[in-house]
């Protein structure tokens, strides 16, 4: 939520901090701003909007002409997005741009208030820039100082990034709890809430850790404690370039994520197969440790919560273990039965989504072990987990996750065969079968993807929807989840899964003339029991979009459009199955010309409760 970035170097900083902010801009779109030095004073320009109205802006007003700057794109919290709330905000001499909120921010407003401070926004983040500036006018030329003695009151989470009007060429910045990064490039450094806000300058990096604080100039980057002592960084390099954060002649990230995911499956599982069999040991998972938990429970949010969903459904299948899977904003509050002996997985693409890190933290202090399967390298859940699997589906910029999920039911799956032979629910010989046919996924994916026009057909049929449901029974039930958030988030369709069982029990009376019913159909053994719930919806004038295998036609009372998977070992279908289910709502917010990689009201990384 919210993007930041900062340069100081020779480039024009404006471009880098525009540049940075378009490949942040997932993190929140509400306004955007930037701020330069432009002859040793503080310029600012901002507005409500996109980054493309700023662009717009500054055409008309001028864009400030300097080399050191910050730059935010917003994701409103305290304060309707306009250009009043936007950041840069500024305290005194003081400018500043933020990610995350301030929890004591009107105790401190209060405080300053009674100091004769005046705001100009309704944000937290401007009690922050004067609460800095009210410091700094009491230790002028002290910038440091101000920044340590600011850190004292915060509590909330943040990561900043300042200009004091005194030191021109410089930048600083500190971190607690939101994510921040220090670029370190030939003669320039920067600062951003992402590496791939940098990754076109350079990908050398330092992670900076919460209580930190960073100061910038072109020549070096130098971090202190809240002691203001020195500390020597590793630096990192990182492993994507920045032609992994382009759409590479795609129209949208999404599609663009979409078709990457036989690769990223093939390098997420690559390295955790040996000799044909799982291999999680890297993660610090052996078959001792797999023998010795009591109790599974998986925590996660939205997508990454439905890759759980899956994962429960093959586990307990293959390794008769029972899993409980919790939305971790309800885990969090619910007092949840974890202890001493459980394993509780915590699933997240950014690493930082502020409820499942809370999850992990409480779990932790629960005396449960953790274990993060998390796709954000150096991300504040993988660095807190007690084991860790990184999933390696590079950078997914667009909103709507579909690789990172891809990749997390892939490593769900790997964790389970691992799991059923620790607990000797299957054999050798069954476990390399099983292995096998998960590096075989890749491949049938390519197939899907390369014959995929029903999709567009079948996008074209829902466009005029207001509601639809998906419905499934078993693993097709866990995946019609995802495939139902897909839809509503970006084409803003309403729609909601069903267990197919489930309808006749109040649900099916929604059904009405031509209202769209996507099923499910993948597993044999439930195979005609969905069909028979398809038929009941079909009977009450339904239009039905039957996902299934190409083993089967179906009678003609049965569906109006048919989209034929390839014929797969079942447990593994979800991973077939949702892909259809991705380009379904894709191609459905594309025909009705909604913002696909950026739909309303959302962001990427979800650093509030
Ligand atoms: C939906 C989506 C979200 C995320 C959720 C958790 O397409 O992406 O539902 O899955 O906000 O985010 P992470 O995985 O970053 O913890």
């Amino acid at each position: 939520m919210c993007g930041i970035v900062g340069y100081v170097g020779a480039r024009d900083a404006a471009d880098v901090l525009m540049d940075g902010l378009s490949r942040l801009e997932y993190r929140g779109y509400d306004s955007a701003g930037i701020a330069v030095f432009e002859n040793g004073q503080v310029r600012v320009a901002k507005s409500k909007g996109r980054l493309a109205d700023l662009e717009e802006k500054m055409k008309q007003e001028g864009k400030p002409a300097g080399h050191s700057g910050i730059g935010h794109t917003r994701w409103a919290t305290h304060g309707e997005p306009s250009d009043r709330n936007s950041h840069p905000h500024a305290g005194g001499s003081v400018t500043i741009v933020h990610n995350g909120i301030i929890e004591n921010y009107k105790k401190l407003k209060e405080f300053l208030l009674s100091k004769g401070k005046t705001f100009l926004s309704d944000t937290d983040t401007e009690v922050v820039a004067q609460l800095l500036g009210y410091y700094y006018e009491l230790t002028p030329g002290n910038p440091v100082d101000a920044i340590i003695r600011t850190m004292k009151e915060l509590e909330g989470s943040y990561a900043l990034g300042v200009m004091f009007a005194d030191f021109p060429d410089m930048v600083y910045a500190l971190r607690k709890e939101s994510p921040l990064i220090v670029g370190i490039g030939e003669g320039e450094s920067f600062i951003a809430s992402d590496v791939t806000a940098i990754l076109q300058y350079t990908r050398n990096y330092y992670l900076l850790e919460p209580g930190e604080i960073a100061v910038l100039t072109k020549a070096e980057a130098k971090v202190y404690d809240i002691h203001y002592q020195k500390i020597e960084k590793e630096l990192k390099t990182a492993d994507w370039d920045v032609s992994a954060a382009e759409k590479g002649g795609y129209p949208h990230f999404m599609i663009k994520e979409i078709h990457e995911q036989p690769v990223s499956i093939k390098t997420t599982i690559t390295p955790r197969i040996t000799d044909g069999m799982p291999d999680l040991s890297e993660c610090g998972i052996t078959t001792e440790s797999l023998n010795s938990f009591k109790a599974i429970h998986v925590v996660a949010c939205g997508t990454a919560m439905h890759a759980g969903i899956v994962g429960k459904y093959v586990i307990e299948k293959l390794a008769k273990v029972p899993v409980n899977v919790d939305i971790a904003s309800e885990f969090r509050y619910r007092d949840p039965l974890v202890g001493e002996g459980d394993l509780v997985i915590i699933i997240s693409q950014s690493g930082e989504t502020a409820d499942s890190l809370a999850a992990l933290r409480l779990a932790k202090s629960l005396g449960a072990k953790t274990l993060a399967i998390v796709n954000a390298k150096g991300s504040s859940i993988a660095r807190e987990a007690d084991m860790l699997i990184y999933t390696h589906a590079g950078p997914e910029i667009a909103v709507a996750s579909t690789k990172a999920y891809m990749v997390q039911i892939a490593v769900m799956y790997l964790f389970a065969f691992e799991l059923a032979l620790a607990k000797g629910k299957i054999d050798e010989a069954e476990c390399r079968r099983l292995t096998s046919l998960l590096e075989e996924t890749p491949a049938q994916i390519e197939k899907i993807l390369a014959h995929h026009e029903m999709t567009q057909k079948i996008a074209d049929s829902l466009i005029t929807a207001d509601s639809l449901l998906y419905i499934g029974r078993g693993l097709d039930y866990a995946l019609s989840m995802e495939g139902s958030l897909k839809l509503k988030e970006i084409s803003y369709i309403h729609s909601e899964s069903y267990a197919a069982g489930e309808l006749k029990h109040g649900t099916i009376s929604l059904i009405t003339e031509n209202m769209p019913v996507i099923a499910v159909a993948t597993q044999t053994a439930l195979f005609d029991k969905t069909i028979s719930n398809i038929k009941e919806v079909k009977a009450r004038g339904a239009k039905v979009i039957l996902i299934s295998r190409d083993d089967y036609t179906p009678d003609q009372d049965v569906a109006d459009f048919q989209f034929c998977l390839p014929q797969f070992e079942d447990l593994l279908m979800p991973m077939l199955a949702v892909v259809p289910l991705q380009l379904i709502a894709y191609y459905t917010a594309v025909h009705k010309g909604t913002d696909v990689d950026k739909p309303r009201n959302l962001a990427k990384s979800v650093t509030v409760e």
